[in-house]
């Protein structure tokens, strides 16, 4: 079972993470990036089954972190919102959209702005599979009114952070009805991960693709255009109308199938497991699986080499205090000024966790 053989793995990472373990070891996660409106909340809003803030201009304006655990008894759902050292606990799943806006407005300030500090939202459901994901503003050109005149180039920096980093997976979404050559989300992800190893490709907005370039986007998906190592998915996600008239996502779920058995040029594509939202998913559990498989030798080593420092300041008190009073004395005050230096440096250390939680 995929499943069995999964979840140790997402909870081993997701629990040295709680631990502050990545401020010394980075940790593997998938970050999504795309232009303003090429779909990456109805791409994430279909993985997880949770409804985030959306709409047109910018409405990610801080980097999110989204958790998702999947459950097996307990809860039917249920979620924890962080953010500096605030923490807020839910049962209500509409409510994600209201708590997201305030802490984004507390860290990024009312209006257009975007900050880098992360707001983390765990979500524990049956109905979720196991990834992290990390929600990133959109790439937008041209600012808007009260947006500084660099607006681009923050938004471009602060992905940049996040998508630099080796042990991230790059979720590129790219809607079919635009030129996947002049995409600026695909052309950064190829920057910092030039081979393609751990960026893919998300096309959407099939059904609104321009008549006569099907052909162009089945080329895309067979690797045949911009060749990625780990390749492309087309996925349809609820239109704007769909959104509109409320249909849930189960059924939004079963009219992709639908879309694509029905489709001439896209149906090859359903048995190749390169198509829907729910393939998109399992896909992205296995790559996440590999990439963690990948990175634990480097954080056992890591972790062997911190045990083996720590073992060497403890060989220093193994002799313990000496004989005559007056080294006995200077003993215990070198180890009280120590304690004390390490408290102060622990409670420093607790600020700046809290902080970047
Ligand atoms: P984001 O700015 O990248 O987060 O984009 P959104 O997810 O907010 O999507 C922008 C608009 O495109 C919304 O109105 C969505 O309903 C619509 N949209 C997203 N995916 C699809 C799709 O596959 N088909 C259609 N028809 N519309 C889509
Ligand atoms: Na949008
Ligand atoms: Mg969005």
């Amino acid at each position: 079972h995929l499943e069995e053989s999964i979840r140790p793995y997402i909870d081993l990472i997701d629990n040295l993470r709680s631990v502050g373990i990545h401020k010394d070891v980075p940790l593997p996660h998938i970050a999504v990036i795309g232009d303003q409106s090429s779909g990456k909340s109805s791409v994430l809003e279909a993985i997880s089954g949770v409804a985030l803030p959306r709409g047109s201009g910018i409405v990610t304006r801080c980097p999110l972190e989204l958790r998702l655990k999947k459950v097996t008894s307990g809860v039917s759902w249920k979620a924890v919102l962080s953010y500096r050292d605030k923490r807020t606990e839910f049962v209500d799943s509409s409510l994600v959209g209201n708590y997201i806006e305030a802490a984004q407005n507390e860290l990024a300030g009312k209006g257009v702005g975007i900050c880098d500090e992360l707001i983390t939202l765990e979500v524990m459901s049956p109905d979720v599979c196991d990834l992290t994901l990390i929600d990133l503003p959109g790439i937008a050109r041209v600012p808007v009114k009260g947006q500084p005149e660099d607006i681009g180039i923050q938004i471009k920096n602060l992905i940049t952070k996040f998508i630099e980093k080796p042990e991230t997976i790059n979720l590129v979404v790219v809607p079919c009805n635009t030129d996947i050559a002049t995409t600026e989300a695909l052309k950064m992800a190829q920057e910092v991960d030039p081979e393609g190893k751990r960026t893919i490709a998300i096309l959407t907005k099939p059904d609104l693709i321009d008549k006569g370039t099907e052909r162009n986007s089945l080329d895309i998906v067979h690797n045949k255009v911009i060749p990625l190592h780990k390749g492309y998915i087309m996925v349809k996600c609820r239109g704007q109308q769909q959104i509109d008239e409320n249909i849930p996502l189960e059924e939004a779920a079963q009219m992709e199938r639908d879309f694509f058995q029905k489709h001439n040029d896209f149906r090859c594509l359903l048995s190749e497991e390169k198509a829907t939202i729910k393939c998109l998913a399992s896909k992205l559990t296995q790559h996440l699986v590999d990439h963690i498989k990948k990175s634990l030798p480097q954080l056992n080593e890591q972790i062997k080499k911190q045990q083996c420092d720590l073992r060497n300041v403890l060989k220093e008190y193994e002799a313990g205090p000496p004989q005559d009073p007056k080294g006995a004395k200077q003993f215990l005050i070198e180890i009280l000024t120590r304690f004390n230096d390490q408290i102060k440096t622990l409670s420093l250390g607790e600020k700046i966790i809290k902080g970047n939680l």
